[in-house]
């Protein structure tokens, strides 16, 4: 049998507390108006003082095992996307590997910010197709807000970003129903100042010092517009590659999940592919910019609201820091 590989099942888990655009105005000179207007965004979750990026990770886990139907044991292989480690090192793979009770399986982390979910999920795809594993666990989760500047200084950033977690259980198939179809992965390094945190980083001397706290220089720098202008045409772009990879045209997908970055960016990916609202997964008034977390969160969502059925074409794509963007085209 031609190995195949496909979703058994998927997860989703945000943390309870809800902070509104209306409670991010006590905090800092900003305005409901102001953020909905720029990015959509009306709300995010934000996890309690005492819950890590994998215990977010686990409850979305342990939501797409039960859903898969698959035990602890059943899983082969961790592939874990998040630029929220719980550590600097070892990576969040093997802490979410021991917090699930599972064997002692192979766990890898994935450095690739908004895009290390799709990335994880095509280097799953590869170890399943080359038979390395019959199943493999993708998980992307986001612990983002302990690293937001909750005031005006830093506003720019806080506004837009979001805690949760997302997973899915993918395993082989002889891909005659539903099976991934294939992918696309670009960076362009040029571009990695123009979002990133930089410090603490071992190319710095020191490694980390008072003054890099107090200047906020261990914070997020995003030049915006940059991310922007690049986020508008990439995004499409890949789109349009593995799309074009497989034969099909935007009219023939049920829905494309994009990453959650910003309700202006999704409305240029819309317009862009000529789809409909409804052929377009957005989340992002709900929760924010996930990161990581964002696409399998809507994936997540999208199956449960019956938005996406067995067997329909759906195209997963993303755009971040890096620059990296890339997509995947599956049959669910
Ligand atoms: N509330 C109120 N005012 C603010 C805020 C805020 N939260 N943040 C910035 N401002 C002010 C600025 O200080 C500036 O004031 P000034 O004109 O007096 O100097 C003004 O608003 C306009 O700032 P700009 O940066 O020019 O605003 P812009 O219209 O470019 O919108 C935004 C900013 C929303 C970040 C936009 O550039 C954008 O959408 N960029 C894409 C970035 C993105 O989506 N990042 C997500 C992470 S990357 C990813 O996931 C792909």
């Amino acid at each position: 049998m031609t190995r195949f590989t496909r979703i058994a099942g998927l997860g989703h888990y945000l943390p309870p507390r809800v902070v509104t655009n209306h409670d991010l105005e006590q905090l800092m000179d900003t305005s409901d108006a102001w953020i909905q207007e720029r990015s959509g965004i009306r709300e995010r979750h934000f996890a309690a003082d005492d819950v890590g990026c994998t215990d977010l990770a686990v409850e979305a886990a342990r939501a797409a095992l039960a859903d898969a139907g698959w035990k602890p044991e059943d899983v082969q292989f961790v592939i874990f996307a998040t630029l929220s480690p719980d550590l600097y090192f070892p990576g969040n793979g093997v802490l979410l590997q021991h917090k699930l009770g599972l064997g002692e399986v192979g766990a890898m982390d994935i450095r690739n910010q908004c895009t290390g979910f799709v990335y994880g999920f095509a280097m799953a795809d590869g170890v399943i197709r080359m038979g390395t594993c019959d199943r493999v666990l993708v998980i992307g989760s986001e612990l983002q807000s302990p690293a937001l500047r909750l005031t005006t200084e830093g506003r720019d950033t806080a506004v837009l970003f979001g805690d949760g977690a997302g997973a899915a259980c993918l395993e082989v198939c002889d891909g005659s129903a539903s099976r991934v179809l294939g992918h696309r992965m670009h960076s362009n390094g040029k571009y990695a100042l123009e979002l990133t945190i930089q410090r603490p980083g071992a190319a710095n001397r020191p490694w980390i010092s008072n003054e890099m706290i107090e200047d906020g220089s261990c914070g997020i720098h995003m030049n915006g517009r940059e991310v922007f202008r690049h986020a508008i045409t990439k995004f499409p772009a890949v789109i349009l590659e593995v799309l074009a990879d497989h034969g099909v045209k935007p009219a023939d997908l049920a829905l494309v999940v994009p990453h959650q970055a910003n309700e202006r960016i999704t409305e240029a990916v819309r317009k862009r592919l000529d789809l409909p609202d409804e052929r377009v997964y957005s989340n992002i008034g709900r929760y924010g910019n996930t990161t990581a977390a964002s696409i399998p969160i809507a994936l997540s969502e999208a199956v449960t609201e019956g938005k996406v059925k067995r067997g329909d074409l759906v195209c997963l794509a993303s755009f971040g820091s890096g620059f990296t963007w890339a997509a995947s085209l599956l049959r669910y």
